[in-house]
């Protein structure tokens, strides 16, 4: 199996960091695979907002359900929608996946872990990040060195999802 491969398989999604720092040149690293996602008219419709500052991820971690996570990850990255670049409503949205998947599948690669925490709109969040009018909060990942190691979920069997024509 190849080593991209390998990583789509492996990655799991990470819900307890260490509080160890994650070095910048990973960060930026993680941003560029994010950059790289495809988008439908290659409209890039994701806006990123790093959440690093330990004010802002308590902020946060108030907010979120779920806000272990997000107070003890060292970086949080929010993935906002700016709906003035997009051009449909259903792409848009898709591409966000890409690029989100991107970040957890690059975060994995390089030993960090991460998860996909999706969000409705919430303007408390969005006010916290600084999204702008336009901007939409889809997505917040936050990203550190992993405390846990989980097995993998179950995933449905190939013969239950795959129809040949
Ligand atoms: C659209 C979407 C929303 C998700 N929302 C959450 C969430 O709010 N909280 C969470 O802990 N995990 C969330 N997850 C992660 C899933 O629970 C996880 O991917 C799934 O259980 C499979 O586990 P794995 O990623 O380890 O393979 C979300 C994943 C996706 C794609």
């Amino acid at each position: 199996m190849n080593e991209v491969l390998r990583a789509i398989k492996e990655r799991r999604s990470i819900r307890s960091f260490k509080t160890d720092p994650v070095e910048p040149e990973k960060i930026e690293a993680i941003l560029e695979a994010a950059r790289w996602a495809p988008s439908g008219k290659n409209t890039q419709p994701w806006r990123l907002v790093v959440v690093e500052s330990r004010e802002k991820r308590e902020q946060l971690g108030r907010l979120v359900t779920q806000m272990d996570m997000i107070r003890t990850a060292p970086v949080t990255i929010a993935v906002l929608l700016d709906t003035q670049a997009g051009y449909d409503r259903t792409k848009d949205v898709q591409a966000i996946g890409a690029c989100a998947q991107n970040i957890l599948l690059a975060a994995h690669s390089l030993g960090l872990g991460a998860c996909w925490i999706g969000r409705v709109r919430d303007e408390q969040v969005e006010r916290v990040l600084g999204a702008r009018e336009h901007e939409e909060l889809m997505v917040l990942i936050p990203v550190g060195y992993p405390k846990e190691s989980p097995p993998p979920r179950d995933r449905k069997p190939l013969a239950e999802l795959v129809r040949r024509i």
